[in-house]
């Protein structure tokens, strides 16, 4: 395969399949699709007449991906909720409930990153690890500290990846070790803003990351309200992901109706706003987040890992919410959307059998759309990113079924739509032969190698 790079035109021509609003999958056959400076130009059905159409749009002939049989060309995926901080923690201490595993594990590991160069080392792991995966945007928690923050972005915009990037706030209920004062922890959100925005990454941007309502306080959490409304920044935090969490946010601010009460009266709720976890909102939370927006991030494998609940997704879509998936690493132990996906669909079947035959669960189809346009709908990035609709940018993954090790077996008789299906259940990274972001291919060496920046 030749090696598009950026402001190349290029085209692929074979099997695209992806999502729109109407249609949770769509599959097209024999199609060509044209990117120029990065953004899709073109998509329809290919005759004898191939090379017209290349020359119509300026296309060499050298500069064409044809697939093979049995490939296909994804969406590339969003995950709408990660830690980067906790990734040395990923796949390890899984053995307490929520409240006590951020103080048992999660804060001593995210106090650690107050070293640049611990900081560095491991957020170039991470991010090779989720490209690899398939990431192609990702909606990042770093830490409290500010500079490593910055570092995190240097890594992801070095690597080619889209991402929102949160430096996190914490004032309160928290370590000695690993808080702010209120005053201090928003001077260095203006700060980090700040310089993000003059850095002029091409696919990175700054997000508000109040931790979540327990480690800041209201004074705290209605500046940051304030910034990001006032910036249209990005804004992300959890959402009754335990009932433990949810007493306690009760008896921090009794003077709030609700969870989400607490974030409305700061004014966090947005349609740039992503509420990770929401199993335990109620039908009145729901209608202020439709209300606002805003959108969830599932994160099924962290949900049954540390044993938080079972989120209704098919509630949410009910209730015309948008979701999206997230690993949310370390909470989750899986960095893969792929994990997402199908841990999504077996937290839906746990519900249905809890509920009975009207229940009908989360199919792959459904999970697909939440990795790819529902993601991208949740992060407010579903004009640019998340299908294959001309004037997008090109976001995509090259799916090989049959590539070297893979565990899927495709029998003669499998339609595209079940080999589809097995790639949901079976596939893993060893099915993404490349990643694209923008038009760019960072399947190439230099962009998934650690990076050295002093
Ligand atoms: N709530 C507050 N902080 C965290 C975190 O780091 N992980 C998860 N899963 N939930 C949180
Ligand atoms: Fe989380």
């Amino acid at each position: 395969m030749p090696e598009p790079r950026l402001n190349q035109r290029f085209a692929i021509v074979g099997t695209f399949v992806h999502s729109s609003n109407e249609q949770s999958l769509l599959t097209l056959q024999d199609h060509c699709l044209g990117v120029a400076n990065g953004k899709i130009i073109f998509l329809q059905k290919w005759d004898e007449d191939l090379l017209t159409l290349l020359q119509e749009h300026n296309i060499l002939p050298e500069s064409v991906i044809y697939l093979k049989e049995r490939q296909f060309l994804i969406p590339g995926f969003v995950d709408t909720h990660i830690h980067a901080s906790q990734y040395p923690n990923c796949g390890k201490g899984l053995d307490e409930g929520l409240l006590s595993w951020l103080h048992k594990y999660t804060f001593p590991v995210e106090a650690k990153f107050a070293d640049l160069e611990f900081a560095t080392e491991t957020y170039s792991k991470v991010i090779s690890r989720v490209i690899k995966n398939g990431t192609t945007t990702a909606c990042y928690y770093a830490t409290i500290d500010t500079d490593a923050t910055l570092r995190l972005c240097d890594i992801v915009d070095k690597a080619g990846q889209r991402a929102v990037v949160g430096k996190v706030n914490m004032d309160q209920n928290s370590p000695d070790f690993y808080k702010e004062e209120t005053t201090q922890s928003f001077q260095n959100t203006i700060r980090y803003v700040n310089e993000v925005i003059n850095r002029e990454y091409q696919l990175v941007k700054p997000c508000i990351t109040p931790r979540f309502a327990i480690s800041c306080c209201m004074d705290l959490m209605k500046q940051l309200g304030q910034l990001a409304r006032s910036h249209h920044l990005h804004v992300q935090t959890h959402i009754c992901e335990t009932r433990d969490e949810c007493t306690m946010v009760q008896k921090l601010y009794p003077e709030s109706k609700s969870y989400t009460d607490v974030y409305e009266q700061a004014g966090l709720l947005t349609k740039k706003t992503v509420l990770a976890h929401g199993i335990y909102l109620s039908k009145e939370e729901r209608e202020t987040i439709k209300k606002r927006r805003s959108g969830i991030s599932h994160c099924p494998n962290s949900n049954l890992s540390i044993r938080s609940g079972l989120l209704d997704v098919k509630g949410c879509f009910e209730d015309d919410i948008a979701v999206g998936l997230g690993t949310d690493i370390s909470g989750g132990y899986s960095p893969s959307i792929m994990d997402a996906m199908r841990t999504a669909i077996s937290t839906s079947n746990t519900i249905a059998m809890q509920r009975g035959p009207s229940y009908t669960p989360l199919d792959y189809k459904d999970v697909f759309r939440m990795a790819t346009l529902g993601g991208a709908r949740v992060l407010d990035m579903d004009d640019i990113i998340g299908n294959f609709e001309v004037g997008k940018e090109f976001d995509a993954l090259v799916i090989d079924p049959k590539a070297a090790g893979s565990v899927i077996d495709v029998f003669e008789n499998d339609s595209i739509e079940d080999v589809i299906q097995k790639f949901v259940f079976l596939g893993d990274d060893r099915n993404i032969l490349k990643v694209f972001v923008a038009g760019r291919d960072l399947s190439e060496k230099s962009c998934v190698e650690p990076l050295n920046i002093s």
